[in-house]
């Protein structure tokens, strides 16, 4: 393999110059594009010194024309490679470059910059999509205001967007007609964004506090009409939590978003012109999944957010990636807390960082909230980076409270408005604005890896108090071998052997202050004392959640059931329910055999099975099994066919020793609920699902009970639901409701999706087989990223007993589709090859093969950079 450079974060240099205003203008045509750009540039060297050469990036252009103060640059003054071109000589005060570029977007399948999705145009330019369009310093410090006319065929193309307020329009002769666009507001190219087609749109408006009317639209193609009803009131829900929460109102007259199916990612906060995955943006009522409701709430607020976490104030480099995803996230969690449910939002950041961050965090792709180095920065777009980032501000929250983050935030935005900033900026805002030292957290930024947290008590009946003594570990991980202890606050409580919480005085303190108290450990080693406990208490650890870190604690399961029962915390109880059901696993798993299940644990499901109505969407997730992946997680190895068969075991023991109470519960929950609000129907509906899951997994009437649920519901979670649980149980009988649910909705893309995903996912029959037939299914579409994630991405990252057949055959496979996916769509080839490079957690044989397929892509002549970076990572480990 040839090793392309790797850019460091201790390299950063400022720009060499300033670009005042960029204009651009498309001529769009259904074979090439051309792309006219103008834009001025000033040196910008410290005072006395000579500006650098100018770089403007740009990778596999077509250049027509460049001229600089209007005559074409000597050869002498211009390199070119294939970075882009590098100018010299442009000292003095000013100079205006012309650039014209040819563009093929009906051949670029990578997606990124501008390219043809159904019948429409549309740009993707984060984060360096737009040097795929032309010659441009393409960074993200480099801020300057855009004007773009686009020119297209006005029957083809009758609607034509970009960034910011339409400034004016016109036909041309030839049956073309142009629309201008100026964005007021400076902003990086990755913000950048155009679209062209034949769209119908949704409008509504918005008012702000201030009185200004924003136009809401939603366009998608003609056939996707009527399907935008929950993104437009998501979006006004987003922008009135935005002003209420932060105080923060948007800044153009129309906030535009455009379904397209074909994307890379979610959905992409260009400013005032987001692109979404049509997938995170169509809701029709009659077909969106419970699932998707919420999904789209999420990103649509998501992307709101960004208008002024990341738009107003944007990224020096993306190495401070974290600034605006891990800040966005957060305040998108806070957003689906305060508008859901506060319990409920939490236990499910909780179980999504542990499912999908943890394990990164201990592979070879571990890296830091922030990293030092990449390869290719489209591939840290990842759970570390967005997840555990806005766990790493939730820390910082925690600490300020309330008030003091929302006054830190504004004074970030207010210092940094209009500019590109940093995660020091950040932090130092927050220091300004409440007068707390926060330069511990730095490591938080820095430092990869989960940390341990390790907590021991010891009751002393004499004097009657509890000793806690808490301690952290961060396992090593590539390239960083030594770790720093953290500032990790750990919210918590104890409770004695009733179920009560007890009032919390500290050793030297003269009155108790309350039953939960937030202590941050600094140190590697940490023993605190709690003064007046009569009895030996139960610890009540890490409450909501405070921390990303793994608790260890030696939990007795008398003591999970207590807090399982008692506690007021939901994060707390949640996570005993996962540790109880989780040590029945390990029981079966390490003795073999099908135990009994452990009285303590029938009796703590009893109680919480009994309060089932009061809140139903708690009880789904509290008596959900942890995942195959989550049990792996915590073994040496990974046992691929054990885990499933001690998860089996345990699913069916559940199943039938309840199974009066799953067959109560599905009956109650699952179904329609008319006249129910919205989410009290969902949270019903998921436990009945649950249910629904339990009793197939007691047996056969259980099958039967999903039958006649897939048969006769008129809701499409039921339905779905239904579908996927046959399909899991039972090849034969699922085959003709697949058939028949094909037939009626396979010409809905997102449907299909999901109907793909089930046969990707489910584990009855010869899975590897299944999925082999899928991609020959007319419906399968390798160059599309939603169709390549339900089926591939799928049964790689969700069907672990046949992806990883013992035979190898599962990862051959995926090790041919990658290579294929490759000259297609980099981004996509260097997500789905990730599940190979965890073959250090296998056994021996499962781990050769694993690597062995590693290997053959690293072998190959003319990898991508993007998929080189993580196969060079995944080999190293
Ligand atoms: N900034 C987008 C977000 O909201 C992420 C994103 C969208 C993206 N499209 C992309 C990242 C393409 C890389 C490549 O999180
Ligand atoms: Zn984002």
């Amino acid at each position: 393999m040839t090793a392309p450079n790797a850019v460091f974060l201790k390299d950063y240099a400022p720009p060499s110059h300033r670009v005042h205003h960029l204009s651009l203008t498309f001529e769009l045509g259904e074979n090439e594009t051309r792309l006219h750009t103008c834009f001025r540039v000033t040196p910008d060297a410290p005072a006395g010194r000579q500006a650098g050469p100018l770089c403007l990036h740009g990778r596999g252009l077509q250049l027509e024309r460049i001229l600089v103060d209007g005559s074409a640059p000597p050869a002498t003054a211009m390199n070119h490679d294939e970075h882009g071109l590098t100018l010299t000589g442009l000292d003095g005060p000013g100079h205006t470059i012309e650039v014209t570029t040819v563009l093929r977007p009906r051949d670029n399948t990578a997606l990124q910059g501008l390219y043809r999705s159904g019948g429409l145009f549309c740009t993707q330019c984060e984060p360096e999509g737009f040097r795929h369009m032309t010659y441009f310093p393409d960074r993200p410090d480099v801020m300057t205001r855009y004007t773009t006319t686009i020119i297209a065929d006005s029957r083809r193309y009758p609607v034509l967007l970009a960034n910011g307020n339409r400034t004016g329009a016109g036909t041309l002769e030839d049956g073309r007609h142009w629309v201008t666009w100026h964005d007021p507001h400076p902003k990086p190219s990755y913000l950048f964004a155009m679209v062209a087609g034949d769209l119908s749109v949704h409008q509504d408006t918005h008012v702000t506090p201030s009185g200004r009317r924003i136009g809401l639209q939603v366009y998608t193609e003609p056939r996707n009409a009527g399907r935008t009803g929950h993104a437009v009131e998501a979006l006004q829900r987003a922008m009135r939590w935005d002003e209420e929460a932060y105080g923060l109102e948007y800044d153009l007259d129309c906030y535009m978003i455009v379904a397209v199916d074909d994307f890379n990612m979610g959905a992409m906060e260009n400013k005032g012109l987001n692109i979404f995955n049509a997938a995170c943006v169509l809701a029709d009522p009659r077909t969106a999944t419970d699932d998707d409701l919420e999904t789209v709430e999420a990103v649509v607020a998501h992307e709101y957010f960004h208008n002024w976490t990341g738009n107003r104030v944007t990224l020096r480099d993306w190495f401070q990636l974290s600034l605006k995803e891990g800040l966005t996230v957060f305040r998108e969690q806070q957003f689906c807390a305060e508008t859901g449910s506060p319990a409920l939002t939490r236990i499910r950041d909780a179980r999504n960082l542990r499912a999908l961050q943890f394990p990164e965090d201990s592979g070879p792709m571990a890296h830091p909230v922030r990293p030092g180095s990449y390869l290719d920065v489209s591939n840290f777009y990842t759970a570390t980076v967005y997840d555990k980032g806005a766990e790493v501000i939730r820390m910082l929250h925690t600490r300020l409270g309330d008030a003091g983050f929302r006054a830190g935030v504004q004074l970030y935005l207010r210092r940094h408005d209009g500019r590109a900033a940093t995660c020091e900026d950040f932090r130092g805002a927050l220091e300004d604005a409440t007068g707390t030292p926060l330069t511990d957290m730095a490591t938080w930024y820095e430092q990869a890896g989960t940390p341990v947290l390790r907590v021991r008590g010891r009751h002393d009946p004499v004097r009657r108090c509890y000793h806690l003594l808490l301690s952290q570990f961060t396992p090593a991980t590539p390239g960083q071998s030594r770790k720093q202890p953290l500032p990790i606050p750990v919210r918590l409580g104890l409770m004695d052997p009733g179920g009560q919480l007890l009032p919390l005085r500290m050793d030297g303190e003269a009155a108790p202050a309350g039953c939960e108290r937030v202590i941050t450990l600094h140190a590697e080693h940490q023993q605190i004392t709690f003064m007046d406990i009569a009895e030996p208490p139960v610890p009540s650890l890490l409450r909501r959640f405070s921390a990303p870190v793994a608790l260890d604690f030696p939990y007795t399961r008398e003591q999970l059931a207590l807090l399982l029962g008692s506690d007021d915390d939901p994060f707390v109880r949640w996570d005993a329910a996962q540790q109880l059901t989780l040590d029945a696993i390990i029981q079966a798993l390490d003795h073999g055999g099908t135990p009994p299940l452990p009285t303590t644990l029938t009796q703590a499901v009893e109680r919480v099975l009994a309060g089932y109505r009061d809140d139903p969407a708690f009880v789904a997730e509290t008596l959900a099994l942890p995942s195959e992946d989550y049990i792996a997680e915590q073994r040496a190895c990974v046992e691929v066919e054990a885990i499933h068969g001690a998860r089996e075991h345990l699913r069916h023991a559940m199943g039938s020793h309840f199974a009066a109470w799953w067959c109560d519960i599905h009956t109650d929950c699952a179904g329609s609920h008319a006249g129910v609000p919205r989410q009290r129907a969902a949270a019903l509906r998921r436990l009945g699902h649950l249910a629904l899951a339990y009793r197939v997994a007691a047996g056969a009437a259980g099958v039967e009970a999903a039958l006649r649920q897939y048969h006769e519901t008129d809701n499409m979670t039921d339905r779905l639901v239904a579908l996927a649980l046959l399909a899991d149980a039972d090849e034969e009988l699922a085959r003709q409701p697949l058939l028949t649910f094909y037939r009626r909705w396979g010409d809905d893309p997102l449907l299909v999706d999901k109907w793909l995903r089930i046969q990707a996912t489910a584990q009855a029959g010869d899975g590897l087989h299944r999925v082999q037939r899928l991609m020959r299914h007319p419906a399968f579409d390798m160059g599309n990223p939603n169709r390549v994630r339900s089926v591939l991405g799928a049964f790689s990252q969700e069907n672990p007993l046949h992806f990883h057949r013992v035979d190898g055959a599962g990862h051959a496979f995926v090790a041919e589709r990658v290579m294929e996916l490759d000259a297609l769509n980099p981004l996509i080839a260097a997500r789905l090859v990730l599940p190979l490079t965890r073959w250090d957690r296998f056994d021996a044989d499962r781990a050769a093969s694993m690597s062995r397929q590693l290997e053959r892509i690293g072998n190959r002549p003319k990898l991508s950079k993007e998929l080189h970076e993580i196969v060079a990572k995944g080999l190293a480990a």
